[in-house]
């Protein structure tokens, strides 16, 4: 029998403390579920951790789905602007480990852990001390990422309710991340359909111009040009549309076959210049005979989509460099269009090539759908390339991609 003294009298027990928390944990998991804006709910999510936790700090890292490497979406102790510049491998980290194993992970010392992954630190004022990380998984899913929390306040170890904790948070967290996916793909559908409402009513109005007995010779004919130009756009649309789902189903079918790469472009190129000479913009080539074996309709599809958009965001007068070459000690192929335009963004250049992603002083202008890099991303990995690239505020942009033979 022992006698509790006053003070301890007040303090909850360790019962009650745990009663508390899964109180805590019920009201956040609401809230995480009514949240669709992908950083705020990031927010939320990392604020329950540390909370729920009594932690310092907590990170969220994602499994990009293209690529399949994890990074940083949001961290408490690091600045998005460094976020960007740090990849974590899946080998050597303790998040490549928690995906790789789809099982929760606990350092207690980070200094006796050759898994740690020190960039972090090195990169921030931040010291790691202990790590605690479990897989972010809906059930039944893939995981998704990986929810870190960071040094267990007043020095203490990382508990097993701890994990439990953490598990659970991160199991609410992944479902509510997949429901902000959904509902963006739901808002992609009625995004389509409200671009295909603008061409429309314009040829609604046109249709009911032309109706009109009084309309003059040159009235009418500049009346049926605008519907042609309209017409257009709509069929460009829904053909680029097709195209996206069939590649992104699986469904589409690359028909191989040998040829120079080199002359593709020279015939890309050939059909853009009357858009690039419009604009004063110069086009010069450096290709060099590069034979590979693909689909010749979907490469040049992906060259008129990069040259398109080479010329579309350059500055009036600039100019556009395209290079082909075989990339030494390897059998790939290696295109680069470079523009002098005005660039890209960091933060845009990481969601370049989703669908119907535009940047937004471009959004205006009304040529394009912002379907055209999806689909060139699509082209270039199901011929197992790659699609990168590289770009600078004010000076422009190179897109690089890669063939194999
Ligand atoms: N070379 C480039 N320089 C600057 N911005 C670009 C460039 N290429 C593409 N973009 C931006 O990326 C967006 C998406 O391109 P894309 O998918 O080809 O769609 P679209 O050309 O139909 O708008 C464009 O709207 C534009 O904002
Ligand atoms: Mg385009």
């Amino acid at each position: 029998l022992t006698f509790a003294t006053g003070i301890e009298d007040m303090q909850p027990s360790a019962q009650e403390r745990l009663l508390l928390r899964y109180e805590r944990f019920i009201e956040i998991s609401q809230q995480l579920n009514s949240t669709l804006d992908h950083y705020v709910l990031l927010r939320k999510i990392v604020d329950a951790a540390t909370e729920l936790t009594q932690s310092e700090a907590a990170s969220i890292l994602l499994v990009d789905e293209a690529t399949g490497e994890l990074h940083f979406e949001l961290a408490s102790n690091m600045p998005s602007s460094q976020l960007e510049t740090i990849t974590v491998p899946l080998e050597g980290s303790i998040a490549g480990w928690v995906v790789m194993n789809d099982a929760p992970r606990i350092i207690q010392d980070v200094r006796n852990e050759p898994d740690f992954f020190k960039n972090v630190d090195d990169a921030t004022s931040f010291k790691t001390h202990n790590i605690l990380a479990v897989p972010m998984r809906a059930y039944k899913k893939n995981v998704i990422g990986v929810l870190e929390t960071l040094n267990k306040r007043n020095n203490e170890d990382f508990s097993v309710e701890d994990v439990k904790t953490l598990t659970m948070l991160a199991v609410q967290a992944a479902i509510a991340i997949e429901n902000a996916r959904l509902f963006r793909q739901s808002d992609f559908m009625s995004m389509m359909v409200h671009e295909l409402r603008t061409p429309l009513s314009a040829i609604k109005t046109s249709t009911k111009l032309l109706l009109r007995t009084n309309l003059s010779e040159s009235q009418r004919t500049s009346t049926i040009h605008t519907m042609n130009d309209e017409i257009d756009r709509l069929i460009r649309m829904t053909s680029d549309y097709l195209d996206l789902a069939r590649l992104e189903s699986g469904r589409a079918r690359l028909e191989l076959s040998s040829f120079d790469l080199s002359d593709l472009i020279k015939e890309c190129i050939t059909i853009v210049a009357p858009y690039a000479t419009e604009r004063s913009i110069e086009i010069a080539v450096f290709a060099q005979t590069t034979t590979i074996n693909a689909d010749r309709n979907k490469v040049k599809q992906v060259l008129l989509n990069l040259l398109t958009n080479a010329i579309k965001y350059n500055r009036d007068k600039g100019e556009i460099m395209v290079e082909c070459s075989r990339i030494e000690h390897s059998e790939d192929a290696q295109v680069i269009v470079r523009d002098t335009g005005h660039g890209i963004s960091k933060e845009d250049q990481r969601m370049m090539f989703q669908k119907f992603f535009r940047v937004s002083d471009t959004e205006k202008s009304a040529t394009g759908t912002g379907l055209g890099l999806a689909i060139t991303r699509q082209i270039i990995q199901a011929h197992n390339g790659e699609i990168w690239l590289e770009s600078e505020i004010g000076q422009g942009s190179s897109f690089f991609f890669t063939l194999p033979k």
